[in-house]
This record gives structure tokens, sequence and C-alpha cells, in this order.
């Protein structure tokens, strides 16, 4: 019962994803939450109040004007007696009118006129999630501090669309809910992590790749969500889960990648844990590249630098105040890795020996000398999941 004696004001919002409400209800208070809900009137085609009344064992409100609400639990009433506001599905609309400050109805007043923590779980068709009037309410939203679970990847209830849109898990938005609301030490703080390696297209079926697994990355996410942050978890492709908790975008390339990242700005700190390629190929060819039988036809790449994400966000204007990057080095380990401690802008460097025979690259184990302005720190061999729990304890001190 992680959230005993804690109020939580659900706000549902008009979509299909709507029926999920009702188990996350299900689950808040399984932990021990007491959870009241307001409904948009969209809402109401997708739910009843008497379910959702049913559910969370209290009355459901749904209008702005009800004489009887405004006499004993008004919109100032309801959203100050809330220890958090989650909105879910949170629809394209409700982004709107809460980034614009708008209060035509309970809902939006209701969001408008708190001073709590506000979290939403995003669902809507992928094209109105990606629509740039929805990014940009997003961006609004993220700067105003209200943070975000989801949405994921998949399939829509529309038949045959599929796309980022999904709204979270129930089991997802409670750990988001645990993350706001629960007592680790990092708990109220933002992190960007960024994994696995990019790929860099050649044509439409090749691609410039490296041995990066994602693993550790990964694991760090997870282990500053267990230590009560809310992650946002960039990550190139690879071939594991999101991890639960960690509200995950997924790119291919590093363009991709830094725009993702810029998109998760501010942050209170930021781990650079993918492998970025260094150099894509200037202009990947539209088509695929073809064999000219009996000439000699072999390509000739022309490369160009990518963008280094770690350097650019170590010198943004909206720098996190703690920026981790990590050095992959065949040689000269301490040497490098403090040169990119002062290149890149960063306050510890997590450098590790990636050469052949070590098994680093892909592996299960890890063995990594933190730098940092305050020297070389030296730590033992361990699996890449203890190296994650050790530094989210040292980002969790350095935040402190
Ligand atoms: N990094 C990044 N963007 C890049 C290249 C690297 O964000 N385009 C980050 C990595 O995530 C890592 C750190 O920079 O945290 C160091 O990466 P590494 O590959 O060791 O350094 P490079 O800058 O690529 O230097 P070099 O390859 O010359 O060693």
């Amino acid at each position: 019962m992680k959230l005993a004696s804690r109020k939580v004001l659900l706000v549902i919002g008009g979509g299909i994803a709507a029926y999920k409400s009702l188990e996350l209800i299900r689950r808040l208070r399984d932990e021990g939450a007491a959870v009241r809900c307001v409904m948009t009137a969209a809402a109401q085609h997708f739910l009843t109040p008497l379910s959702v009344g049913t559910l969370s064992a209290d009355r459901v409100f749904t209008d702005l004007f009800d004489r009887n609400d405004e006499h004993d639990v008004g919109h100032i009433r309801l959203s100050r007696e809330a220890d958090l506001i989650v909105v879910a599905p949170a629809t394209a609309d409700l982004m709107s009118k809460l980034a614009h400050g708008a209060a035509s109805d309970l809902a939006s007043a209701v969001l408008l006129a708190t001073d709590k923590p506000v979290l939403l779980a995003p669902a809507m068709n992928p094209r109105m999630w990606n629509h740039p009037a929805t990014q940009r309410n997003r961006a609004t939203l993220l700067a105003d501090g209200i943070s975000f679970v989801g949405p994921n990847r998949g399939e829509m209830a529309e038949a045959g669309e599929a796309g980022e849109g999904r709204m979270a898990e129930p089991a997802e938005i409670v750990a988001a809910v645990l993350a706001r609301l629960g007592t680790g030490p990092l708990a109220g703080k933002r992190i960007i992590v960024t994994s696995g390696p990019t790929h860099e297209p050649i044509d439409p079926v090749r691609y410039i790749a490296n041995r990066s697994s994602g693993k550790q990355g990964h694991a760090i996410a997870a282990a500053l969500a267990r230590l009560g942050a809310e992650v946002r978890l960039v990550t190139g492709p690879v071939a594991l889960p999101d991890p639960v908790g960690v509200g995950t975008t997924h790119v291919e390339t590093a363009a991709q990648m830094l725009a993702a990242v810029e998109r998760a700005l501010p942050a209170d700190a930021a781990v650079f844990v993918a492998a970025v390629a260094d150099w894509r190929v200037a202009e990947a060819a539209a088509e695929k590249i073809k064999k000219v039988p009996g000439t000699a036809s072999a390509p000739v790449l022309h490369m160009v630098e990518n963008p280094d994400i770690l350097a650019t966000v170590g010198h943004h204007v909206r720098r996190p105040r703690l920026v981790v990057g990590f050095a992959a080095e065949t040689q000269d380990l301490l040497a490098n890795g403090t040169r990119k401690l002062e290149r890149k802008g960063a306050d510890i460097i997590v450098a590790n020996d990636v050469s052949k025979g070590t098994g680093v690259m892909g592996g299960e184990r890890n063995r990594v000398t933190i730098l940092s302005a305050g020297g070389a720190e030296e730590w033992p061999e361990m699996s890449k999941s203890e190296v994650a729990t050790r530094l989210a304890r040292l980002i969790a001190d350095r935040l402190a």
C-alpha cells in the first residue's frame, strides 16, 4: 500500500482508452489511494459516471456549473484537495486546453486552478499525437512542469492503425504516480537517459550500426525510476522491452535522438549511455543501391559528422543540473575519458574499456571508472544492473 492516505484526482478525458481508466482506478485504490474522478462531457460517451463512481466509491464530478457541487466541492476545492492530478486519457483537446490556460469545463478549470503536480497519460491517434500543434502543446506543458507517462507505440483502436499514441498501461501509470508521490530519493526529479545504438541509413534497406545492446542504458533508466525519478528514455533500435515505469521514445538515427532529447528538456539530470554513430551517410539513397554487373561498381560512401548529443546538452541553455556521459574507449581510458569530461561539458564521465575481449559491448557485465572534477574512482567488475543501481544512487546523492 504505497499510496496509503494519498489523494489522487483522476480526470477522465473522452477517448476509447477511457476503458482502461476503470482498471487504473482499481489499481490506485489497491495501493491505498483515495481516488476521486472528474469526467469530461466526451468521456461520458465512453464510460458512465455510474461505473466510474462505483469503482472509485465516491461521487463523480462532471459539471462546472453544478450549483450543488459549487456549494460543497467546487473546482477550486477539487483541485486543492488532491495530492496529485492524473489525466487519463489525456486527449489532444485536453492537452491543448491546459497548454493555453482554458477553463471552459470542469476538467480544464480544475487543471488551471491547481497548484498540485499534474501527470498526463496521452491517448490519441498517432497523427494527432505527431501533429506539430500537439507536440508544441506537449513542449509547453513539459516546460510548465507537467509530467507525462506514455503514449506508447502500438496498435490503435482503429483497425489497421499503428504508431505512437496508445495510452500507457494502468500499471505504468501507477508506477508514474508512485514516482511523483513516492518517497524515493529521486522523487520529483526528471531525468533523461539515452540508450542503445543508432542506425544510420545507407539506402532504404541498409544501415550503419554498432554492437550496443542497450542493456546498460535500459538498466540505468529502470534503476533511476526505482529511486522515484520520472525517467524519459530515448532509445535507438534494441531487442529489449521498454522498462516498466519509464517513459520511452524510440528513434533510429542520431538526428532523431537529439531531437527527442531536446523535446524532453528541461530535466534535472541527463545520462547519455547511447552509442551514437559518430558519422552518417551524407545523403542516404532514396532507392536501394543496385549492383551493376560486369563493372567495378562498389559504391563509395561519403560520410558526414553527426551532432554530438551529450556535448549539445552539456552546453545547452536549458542544461540539466547534472550531465553524465559515458566514454567507450579501447585505449588510454583515463586520459581520453577526462578529455571528454571537459570537451562535452559533462559533470561525470563513466569510462569503460570496450576493447575486444572485455565483452562489455553486448555483454552482461561491466567495469567502469567514474571520472569527475573530484578525480577518478574505479569500480570493481559487476553486472550492468549493479552498475546501474550504483550509478543511480550516485546521481541521487549529487542531486540531493
Ligand atoms: N555521444 C553523444 N552523441 C554523439 C557521440 C557520443 O551523445 N554523437 C555521447 C555518448 O552517449 C557517450 C559520450 O558521448 O555518453 C561518449 O561517447 P564516445 O563514443 O565514447 O565518444 P565520442 O565522442 O564518439 O569520441 P570518440 O569516438 O572519438 O572516442
